[in-house]
């Protein structure tokens, strides 16, 4: 180490290898841990003695974005990188991260090392919408009330003064009432946001719910679409409303469906159980969300202006969209005690949906409301 050299002194490499502030891990040419430093024992709530000699794979589950990157380093001898990867550990709650691991010169082993990126980024992804959505619920009670009726008033007397308007005031005329009906088209659609209730909660496969909402958009909106369904056999159900669920999936079908070119454009559907899979509420609980369910195109990817506000309503690229429907997927999905979150770029845009599993005491948020 050139400090090392410069002061003539021997570095003390444990005290460098425990004071650096992110958490690395030090794996060998078989994937398992060999050596963790502080910062790693702090973040994975666990000491080197219990992790040393643990594969990686096992600890972080097969399918973990971790052990991918550290096994695919192992296997082609080269740096690599991933940003934004929502990181999975038994006990722990689901963070945003990035990844970057190397090979290490000797011994055939890599160093994994992990950035968190802050908490708040990951949570607020969609807790923080469950406020955001509740304010529109209020809004739209006032809206209903404070616009509808000046609303159809204005609607009125254009269609008295067209009666006898000539025909250039008759366009203005027809203008006013067109516009009125656009804006009381946007008033019904916010006020059908407040009216969404708790729901009837039951058992639902939500694969049957995949396959209705599938089906309704191949029919429709997302006939020029192919689509690839991958469905986890063994998923058990979750509790839910299922109209509200299928709402859900919907939403997020469509918006793929306007993201995608006519040509060419994929929609994957995945479900997957990710046993272990649990998530940090707001209060400090930690819920199990096992069921996963993905929903991914190949579009254009979300404008980065937009990225990290699309779950707001209101918030649209979209020259006639309301801005509404991921606000009220991000509702309904909270309702269900569950958490919705997003990566995108351009050719890739993903939505991963947790949900909790039907026998789990996690009750849904609505009706934790109701009992207080
Ligand atoms: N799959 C996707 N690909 C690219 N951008 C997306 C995708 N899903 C959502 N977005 C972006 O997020 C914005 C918000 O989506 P949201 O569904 O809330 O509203 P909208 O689709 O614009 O309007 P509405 O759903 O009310 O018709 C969209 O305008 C779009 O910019
Ligand atoms: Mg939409």
């Amino acid at each position: 180490m050139r400090n090392g050299e410069m002061t003539g002194r021997a570095p003390d490499f444990e005290l460098i290898w425990n004071s650096l502030p992110n958490p690395v891990l030090m794996i060998d040419g078989q994937g398992a841990i060999v050596e963790v430093n502080g910062a790693a024992e702090n973040f994975l709530s666990a000491s080197q003695r219990q992790l040393a000699g643990q594969p990686l794979a096992g600890l972080a589950g097969e399918d973990s974005r971790l052990a991918d990157l550290a096994g695919q380093v192992l296997r082609q001898n080269v740096k690599m990188a991933e940003y934004g990867v929502e990181l999975s550990w038994p006990e722990l709650p689901v963070r945003l991260v990035d990844l970057q691991a190397a090979p290490m010169a000797e011994g055939g082993g890599a160093v994994v090392m992990i950035h968190p990126r802050a908490i708040v980024e990951t949570m607020d992804r969609s807790l923080s919408h469950r406020s955001a959505a509740r304010s529109v619920t209020a809004m739209a009670q006032m809206l209903a009330h404070e616009i509808k009726n000046p609303l159809a008033g204005i609607s009125g007397a254009a269609q008295l003064l067209q009666m006898n308007a000539s025909d250039e005031d008759r366009e203005l005329t027809g203008l006013i009432r067109e516009e009125a009906e656009r804006i009381g088209a946007l008033v019904g659609r916010v006020e059908a946001f407040g009216e969404i209730g708790p729901g009837r909660f039951q058992p639902v496969n939500i694969h049957d719910v995949l396959d209705r909402a599938c089906r309704s958009a191949k029919a429709g909106f997302a006939s020029h679409l192919r689509f690839v369904q991958e469905y986890d056999p063994s998923l058990p159900p979750t509790l839910g409303d299922a109209d509200q669920l299928m709402q859900v999936m919907l939403n997020l079908l469509k918006n793929a469906a306007e993201a995608t070119p006519k040509v060419g454009g994929i929609i994957t559907v995945q479900s997957a159980y990710r046993a272990g899979m649990k998530v940090a509420t707001p209060g400090g609980r930690r819920e199990s969300l096992p069921l996963q369910i993905v929903i991914a195109d190949n579009g254009g990817g979300i404008p980065e202006d937009l990225q990290g506000h699309i779950f707001e309503p209101f918030v649209t690229s979209k020259s006639a969209g309301s801005g509404l429907g991921l606000a009220l997927v991000s509702k309904i999905v909270s309702d269900h005690g569950g958490v919705i979150s997003c990566d995108s770029q351009p050719g890739a845009t993903r939505f991963r949906l947790l949900l909790p599993v039907a026998s789990d005491e996690t009750m849904p948020a609505a009706d934790a409301e109701d009992a207080a």
